[in-house]
């Protein structure tokens, strides 16, 4: 009989047998969790002109044309979703919901927002009428 005392444990090469057979049963779920589908690029042809100040507001996104420069940026707010307006005089996007301010270029003026916007090449051709945005 075994006293008390002493315990029978499983001897080193069970243990290591099962922590190895542990994580090749957590590998498949960890691969599920992480796993990305890679998203397919959008290409998006705007046929309308900008504004004399350089921009157009589309639903999705804002484009900015300016010393022969073209981009865009997302008009979704980095905080919580909402939709950003743009602020002509003020030359930021600001957001109605908590009123994070954003630069042109999209990257973070005032919080509580702390990640920039999503900025997407944009491309105005001078052979074509339309500028093409990549979403
Ligand atoms: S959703 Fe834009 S600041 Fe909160």
């Amino acid at each position: 009989m075994i006293p008390s005392t002493q315990k029978e444990y499983p001897s080193l090469g069970r243990r290591l047998f099962l922590y190895i057979g542990g994580l090749f049963c957590l590998y498949p779920i960890l691969r599920f969790i992480t796993h990305k589908t890679p998203r397919v690029p959008v290409v998006i042809e705007v046929h309308e002109p900008l504004n004399s100040a350089g921009f157009l507001l589309k639903d999705r996104f804002i484009i900015f044309s300016r010393m022969g420069k073209t981009w865009a940026v997302s008009r979704t707010c980095t905080h919580l979703g909402c939709t950003l307006n743009y602020k002509e005089k003020e030359d930021w996007l600001e957001c109605p919901c908590h009123q994070s301010r954003f630069s042109t270029s999209g990257s973070v003026l005032q919080g509580p927002a702390k990640k920039p916007l999503i900025r997407y090449p944009a491309e105005k051709n001078p052979e074509h009428p339309f500028i093409t945005v990549i979403t």
